[in-house]
Order: C-alpha cells, then sequence, then structure tokens
C-alpha cells in the first residue's frame, strides 16, 4: 500500500480535543481520524506556509472547479456553479438555517439517534426539537414513514435535518427512501437540510446518494451541507459549503451565512480542499480499504470474544454503532465505567437522543495496533463490569 495507515502518529501535545485526555487513556470518541492528512494536503499546506503570509483569502473559481469535477466523478452528481456557497463548517451552516429558515417556537425534526449537535443548533436558538426515532428491530434501524409524516405534518414543524449517510448508524439512505422523506416533506411545506458531511466515507464498493440528485422536488427544498473535513481529516481547518438550487433559499441561506460571518475562508481553507478534491482521489481509496478492515476485525472480535455486544451493520462512516442492550439499558454508566477502569474512552449513546442509551459509539478511524489496543480494553471492561453488576 503506497500510504502507511499502520503509522503511530503522537497526537497528544498538539491541542487535539480527542487526546486531550488523561495519561493512559485512548480515545476513540469524537470524530476526527488518527492519521495524517493525504500528502497532497499536507504539500499544499506547505506551500502556503512557504509564502508566509495569511492576509483575507477570497474564495476562486478553482475552488469551485475542484468540487464541481470531485462530484461529477464520484457521485455521479452535477453541482451548479452558482449553488455553492463556502461557509467555516456544517455546523454553523445548520445553525444559519435554523435561524433564517425557521422561527422561534418551530419545530426542527431529526431522525434519531443521530449527530448529537444537530440538538444544539436547534435549542440554542430556541427551537423545538421534534424526534422522528427511527425504527429498531434488534439488528438494523429504518425509517418509520408513518411517524415522519405526522411529525411533518405538525404546523410548527417547519425544517428536517437529514443526515445522509446517517451518523452513528452508518446507513447510506437509498433513493427510495430519499424520493419519499423529500416528497412529504414538500406536501408539509417543510424545508430540507440534508447533510452530508460522511458521503466520501462509504465502505469500498458502496455509493452514497445525494439528496439534490433524487429529483427536482428534493433539489429544490433543499439545502445540502458538504464539506472536506470528515474524509481527509481537516476538520479543525474549518472549511465547508453549501449547495443551493433553490435561488430563494440560496438568498435567504447567503445573506444568514454572510451576517453570522461564518461565510469567509482562512488562509489554509482553500488550498487544502483544492489539493483533496482534485489529487486526493488515490489516498481517499486507501483509507476507506483501511477503515473497512478495521470494521471487519471489530466485527469478528465481538463475534469471537465478546458476543453480548452486537455491531449494527454499516455502509458507512468510521464510526460503530455497538449494542449493549444484552448488558446495560444506561451505557452512560458504562461508557464511564470504562473509561475509569480501562481508559477506553467511547461516546455513550444517549447524547444522540433516541434509543442511543442502549449503544456506545466507537469511531475506528485509527491505527490497527490502536484498535486492536481498545477492543482489549473493552473485553477486560466489559467482563470487570459484568462481574460488578
Ligand atoms: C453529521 C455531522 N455533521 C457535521 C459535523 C461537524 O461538521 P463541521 O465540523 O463542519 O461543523 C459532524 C462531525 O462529526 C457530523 O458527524
Amino acid at each position: 500500500m503506497p500510504f502507511n495507515f499502520d503509522q503511530i502518529n503522537e497526537r497528544r501535545q498538539t491541542h487535539s480535543l480527542k487526546w486531550d485526555i488523561g495519561e493512559g487513556e485512548l480515545p476513540l470518541w469524537v470524530a476526527d481520524m488518527d492519521f495524517k492528512a493525504a500528502p497532497v494536503i499536507q504539500k499544499a499546506l506547505e506551500n502556503r506556509v512557504k509564502n508566509g503570509i495569511f492576509g483575507y483569502t477570497v474564495v476562486p473559481e478553482a475552488w469551485k472547479d475542484a468540487i464541481i469535477n470531485w462530484w461529477e466523478t464520484r457521485h455521479q452528481h452535477t453541482l451548479g456553479r452558482e449553488d455553492l456557497i463556502f461557509c467555516t463548517g456544517i455546523v454553523p451552516a445548520i445553525s444559519t438555517a435554523v435561524k433564517r429558515l425557521t422561527n422561534v417556537g418551530d419545530n426542527v425534526l431529526v431522525q434519531s439517534p443521530v449527530y448529537n449537535i444537530f440538538f444544539n443548533s436547534i435549542e440554542n436558538h430556541g427551537r423545538h426539537v421534534v424526534e422522528s426515532e427511527l425504527s429498531y428491530d434488534g439488528t438494523a434501524y429504518s425509517i418509520d414513514f408513518e411517524d415522519l409524516e405526522a411529525k411533518l405534518a405538525l404546523p410548527l414543524t417547519t425544517l428536517m435535518i437529514l443526515c445522509n449517510p446517517h451518523n452513528p448508524v452508518g446507513k447510506i439512505w437509498s433513493r427510495e427512501e430519499l424520493a419519499k422523506i423529500g416528497d412529504l416533506c414538500l406536501k408539509h411545506h417543510v424545508t430540507v437540510i440534508s447533510d452530508e458531511i460522511h458521503c466520501d466515507l462509504t465502505d469500498p464498493g458502496q455509493a452514497y446518494i445525494p439528496f439534490a440528485s433524487v429529483s427536482d422536488v428534493c433539489a429544490q427544498n433543499s439545502v445540502t451541507c458538504l464539506s472536506a473535513s470528515k474524509a481527509f481529516n481537516i476538520a479543525g481547518l474549518q472549511s465547508a459549503f453549501v449547495s443551493i438550487p433553490n435561488e430563494a433559499l440560496r438568498f435567504k441561506m447567503e445573506r444568514g451565512l454572510n451576517s453570522d460571518e461564518v461565510a469567509e475562508p482562512n488562509a489554509f481553507a482553500i488550498d487544502a480542499v483544492i489539493a483533496a478534491f482534485t489529487e486526493g482521489g488515490e489516498w481517499l481509496d486507501a483509507l476507506r480499504g483501511y477503515i473497512k478492515s478495521n470494521k471487519d476485525s471489530v466485527a469478528e472480535f465481538l463475534e469471537r470474544e465478546l458476543p453480548s455486544i452486537r455491531l449494527i451493520h454499516s455502509q458507512a462512516t468510521y464510526l460503530l454503532w455497538l449494542d449493549c442492550s444484552r448488558i446495560t439499558s444506561d451505557t452512560t454508566v458504562l461508557q464511564h465505567y470504562l473509561r475509569e477502569k480501562t481508559g477506553l474512552y467511547l461516546s455513550e449513546g444517549s447524547e444522540y437522543r433516541g434509543n442511543g442509551n442502549l449503544f456506545l459509539r466507537m469511531n475506528i478511524a485509527c491505527p490497527t495496533a490502536v484498535l486492536d489496543d481498545a477492543l482489549r480494553r473493552l473485553k477486560r471492561g466489559i467482563a470487570l463490569y459484568e462481574q460488578e453488576k
């Protein structure tokens, strides 16, 4: 393999959120990866640093070219050049959408368990979270369309935040599911925010379907949030964008992003993304293979050594969703216990609401040797927990 994902990179003492933890602890929680960014990105940033001047930055046409070509070749979807607006992150874009596209007191619908920061963007601005919980049959999640429609039909529901692919359950929504969501949202006058930040982290051979590519209805009633930050591990560079085919929606969002002051790039945000989307494909494919092999190792380990924990089958993201319901119905306690007894730091499922209290989330974007250490800690921690229970 031309890229060495086995290399252990020291992240302590680098002001890393993930690694700013106690000595001996092992963090597999927040969604960033322990791999260095692709060499082409490092090179682009080195060149930028060599220039030595870090003044204000514009968004050039080359940035749009890179993005449009990537979506066309990777995802067979044509993004409109005029539809793209730079923003400093997907969370800032979602907060702007909540403020600009809804009123105080409105309902914003999410499909829980789901990325926890959606709740902040909604509740911090005085809107209500309405959960249409995903149905769980003990092995897989699906959409309860009856429940979804009932909640979209509530008079105060004006916005839905879709997560595609879905964090934390790792599902890629099908064309039929997306079309149905699009039709229901139009019928009930609900705008869709499609957060597609994990779209390039599908398992090898799996493709995601952009919401806006499904139908004109979907395209014209949505804001799609996109970024290179998850797939290329550059979240700290604060570089993302939205794609909005509908002119009226785009105008509102453009005004909102500008007045929230989240529409201007820092000195590294553009060069890194151009490098990623023009030259990063080979690295990304190698990474996807490595993550899949880590995922397979976890599946085998759990089956062999820890059958009380069930891994939810997923098709995307490096975040694994572990069903611990045979052990506990309160994984917050279990998460703290594992951290205290073994140093293994996973995310507690209750943060994602829905039935998350039965789950732990594990970030497997790390060298396999680190993952092996984590799995040994998990096994030891669960054994101790069961003894003490
Ligand atoms: C679904 C989802 N959206 C957004 C983000 C964060 O996006 P940003 O760092 O661009 O604000 C994450 C990070 O894990 C995520 O999982």
